[in-house]
């Protein structure tokens, strides 16, 4: 997919962390909650282990969403295999673990869902987290299947992906519009600007457009606003709210 394409793969409503405010946060079981309610694209955080595994976790260490301690950049596949990413959230998600990527993208294509990657790297692995989510997912999604949308807040793990897989189409990560955002986006070749959507107007959402960037909002859970965005044209809606935010 090229800058300012005007095919646009994507699903209008995902859900955020694989519907992880129903269940826990980017878990198997929370996706497959999202994909019961009738959910098809999926936003999840995947980041690096120690071992160089890709998976996805949130945060830089173990304790918020996790029964483990400390860094996860410190732990391999094995000792993550031991952990309990589901008891935190509730009894009925005792036991759930936390997925590799390879795992997730599996189970995704499987039942022909769509993704948006965020890459979430440990500070100093920016770049090396970038080239493995990328090398990884261009191994995983077959030729012919609508690719994940990578994204970050990190504009060197975009370079690194782009670096890596320069066809898997990327999106600036932002929270708040810096004055240059259309030269960030359009120096990393990113496809769409993933903004937080109290960031976003129409006369934003209109310039990205008139540079040919599409444009996604994320935590948007308000039915009201979800109008409001939709009114001006906004491309996409990462939600928590999967049970009150109608699928597209
Ligand atoms: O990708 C959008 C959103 O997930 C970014 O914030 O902290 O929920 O990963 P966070
Ligand atoms: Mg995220």
């Amino acid at each position: 997919m090229e800058t300012g394409s005007a095919h646009w793969p994507y699903r209008a409503r995902i859900a955020h962390r694989g519907a992880g405010l129903l269940a826990p946060e980017n878990t198997l079981a929370a996706l497959r909650l999202g994909a019961s309610l009738g959910y098809r694209m999926f936003e999840f955080d995947a980041r690096l282990a120690g071992d160089g595994t890709v998976v996805l976790l949130h945060d830089d260490t173990l304790e918020r969403t996790t029964d483990g301690r400390g860094r996860v950049a410190a732990c391999s596949l094995g000792d993550l295999a031991r952990l309990d990413a589901g008891s935190w959230h509730g009894a009925a998600y005792a036991g759930e673990g936390v997925p590799t990527f390879a795992r997730v993208a599996r189970w995704l294509l499987a039942n022909g869902l769509q993704a948006n990657v965020e890459i979430k790297p440990c500070p100093g692995r920016e770049r090396e987290t970038g080239a493995a989510v990328a090398l990884e997912a261009r191994c995983l999604w077959p030729r012919g299947q609508t690719a994940p949308l990578l994204s970050s807040f990190s504009a060197q793990a975009l370079e690194g992906a782009r670096a890596a897989a320069p066809e898997l189409p990327r999106a600036l990560l932002v929270e708040s519009l810096p004055p240059d955002w259309r030269q960030r986006c359009a120096s990393l070749g990113c496809v769409a600007l993933v903004a937080w959507h109290e960031a976003l107007d129409e006369a934003a959402i209109g310039r990205a457009h008139a540079t040919g960037l599409r444009v996604l909002a994320y935590t948007v859970d308000a039915p009201a606003r979800v109008r409001e965005l939709d009114s001006w044209g906004i491309d996409g809606l990462i939600t928590d709210a999967v049970d009150r935010i109608a699928p597209d």
